[in-house]
């Protein structure tokens, strides 16, 4: 099975990706983690992605590539992409490298519909615990452990001014990209709770 998820900033796409990559044995490859891993890291990769990522701009499509090309030639059984493509260029990059490696066509891709209000809700309440790199939200998911909450952070860009230019970025090529895929593209009304986006997800995937 090879999966794309994809959805604004906040969306909900590292939360439904915990299900899909459980149930159905897909590796998940999140851009946005490698990279955030690379700037942690400071590797060359890390360095040419920092002043993008923290001004919320999307990093070059060369940069990404790279990255994903090297995850995804060890992916034979089945993945799931977790922000990538988001550029018609990375689909056609996308494209290429799944021929090159024998690993066919994409399957499906899940596209979570949230609306502005909401996202902008999510993203200011999130919180990461930076120890074991789990996602928390200060009302719709809020930690129990006091020890857990007091070291828990926020990421750089999540702030309301920085995710006015992810939404920026995200709305200047959210057509191309899903147009890319034509009818293999499943929105999903990723406004309701957790589990019932997980069930509409479930309902999808069971029949591809
Ligand atoms: P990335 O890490 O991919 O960020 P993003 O797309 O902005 O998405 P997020 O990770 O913020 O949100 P999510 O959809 O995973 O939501 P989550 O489940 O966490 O990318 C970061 C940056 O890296 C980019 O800005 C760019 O610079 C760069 N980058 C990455 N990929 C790139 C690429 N391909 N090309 C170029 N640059 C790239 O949920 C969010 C919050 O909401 C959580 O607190 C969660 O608990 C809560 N929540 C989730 N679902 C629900 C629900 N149903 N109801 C209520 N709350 C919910
Ligand atoms: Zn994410």
């Amino acid at each position: 099975l090879k999966l794309i998820i994809t959805g604004a900033p906040a969306s909900g796409k590292g939360t439904q990706c915990e299900n899909l990559k459980v149930k159905y044995d897909l590796k998940h490859l999140s851009t946005g983690d490698m990279l955030r891993e690379a700037v942690a890291n400071g590797t060359p990769t890390g360095i040419k992605a920092k002043e993008y990522m923290d001004s919320g701009k999307l990093v070059p499509d060369t940069v990404v590539c790279g990255i994903i090309s090297d995850s995804l030639s060890s992916c034979a059984t089945g993945f799931l992409l977790d922000g990538f493509p988001r550029t018609s260029s990375q689909a056609e990059t996308l494209n290429s490298l799944m021929h090159d490696n024998g690993l066919g066509s994409i399957d499906c891709v899940i596209y979570l519909d949230v609306n502005e209000e909401s996202l902008v809700e999510r993203v200011t309440g999130r919180r990461i615990d930076p120890e074991t790199g789990n996602s928390y939200h200060v009302k719709f998911k809020p930690c129990t452990d006091p020890e857990v909450t007091q070291r828990l952070i926020q990421r750089s860009d999540d702030t309301e001014e920085k995710v006015k230019v992810r939404l920026q970025e995200f709305r200047a090529n959210v057509d191309a990209v899903n147009g890319a895929y034509g009818d293999k593209v499943k929105t999903v009304d990723g406004n309701k709770s957790v589990e019932e986006v997980w069930e509409q997800i479930r309902e999808i995937v069971d029949k591809v």
